[in-house]
């Protein structure tokens, strides 16, 4: 009897500095740095291969939020994705792995288009780097949104900051999309909180992330992004993820939502984010 297919893919780069990906959306689901833990992922969580992973770094494409043809944030969190690369040690002693999601029956059921998703991770001492490709082989343009929806684990969200946002507009799904500046210098959370702000800057930085630290997310090429924290009600509502959690997860996710991207045929739309301890 075959063995049955590795799931799980591990990068170490020693030091008990690790990341474990899940083949299942390629979703990041634990990332170590020195043996702490820097990514929620709730203990309701559900690893039956076929729902999205409650926490770590799912991607969302190629639509994000409800969508009429397929699941709400796309399919990519929900298919199986190929390992193009095991993990590598590179010369500057960080490691690498690559991981590949192509079109196939049930993503062209929800969304007929041909596509080659790429990611390339890179696990440094205290960083973790992605380098994303969509690549669009076929003759039409393709129209899609994408983002990298990061749950970051924290002591409690209330003593969370969060820079960067200052003069940006922001979509505000809690008040049924209506639009806002925010004029804060760092935004804080302190109750169910789903907003899209729009043209934000490379670079943010949350505090009082693990141990009291702070967690810088870079990233190129991505526009917007969210921040979510469900709060106590909200949290009632979503079966995988328990009441009592909110406090300890800050979503900060980086992306570009708030128009599509469009992809003309033989063309890539190339992103990158970094998160790493500021
Ligand atoms: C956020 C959205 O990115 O993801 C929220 O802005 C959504 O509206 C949240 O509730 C979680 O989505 P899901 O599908 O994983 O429950």
């Amino acid at each position: 009897m075959a063995a049955p297919a590795t799931s799980v893919v591990v990068l170490d780069r020693g030091n008990n500095t690790t990341c474990t990906v899940n083949l299942h959306g390629a979703t990041v689901v634990s990332w170590r740095v020195n043996n702490q833990e820097q990514l929620f992922v709730s203990k309701q969580a559900i690893f039956d291969g076929k729902r999205a992973i409650r926490g770590g770094i799912p991607i969302v494409f190629p639509q994000f939020g409800a969508w009429s043809t397929g699941p709400q944030h796309g399919f990519a969190r929900i298919c199986r994705w190929e390992l193009k690369k095991p993990p590598e040690r590179l010369p500057t002693g960080d490691v690498e792995a690559m991981f590949q999601l192509l079109d196939n029956e049930f993503t062209r059921s929800m969304w007929n288009y041909p596509f080659s998703l790429t990611y390339r991770l890179i696990l440094r001492e205290k960083e973790l780097h992605f380098n994303i490709s969509v690549y669009n082989p076929g003759a039409e343009t393709l129209s899609f949104t994408f983002l990298l929806h990061t749950y970051f684990k924290v002591p409690d969200v209330r003593r969370c900051q969060i820079t960067g946002m200052r003069g940006c507009t922001y979509i505000d799904k809690t008040r049924e999309g209506a639009m806002y500046q925010e004029h804060r210098d760092v935004v804080t959370i302190n109750e169910w909180t789903d907003r899209i702000y729009q043209n934000t800057p490379l670079e943010h930085i949350i505090t009082n992330v693990v141990s009291g630290r702070k967690m810088r997310m870079q990233k190129y090429n991505l526009v917007d992004t969210v921040v979510w924290n469900p709060w106590v009600e909200k949290a009632k509502e979503i079966p995988d993820f328990g009441e009592e959690e909110f406090p300890n997860l800050v979503c900060v996710e980086a992306g570009h939502v708030s128009s599509p991207v469009i992809l003309p045929p033989g063309t890539v739309f190339e992103v990158m984010c970094v998160c790493g301890w500021s």
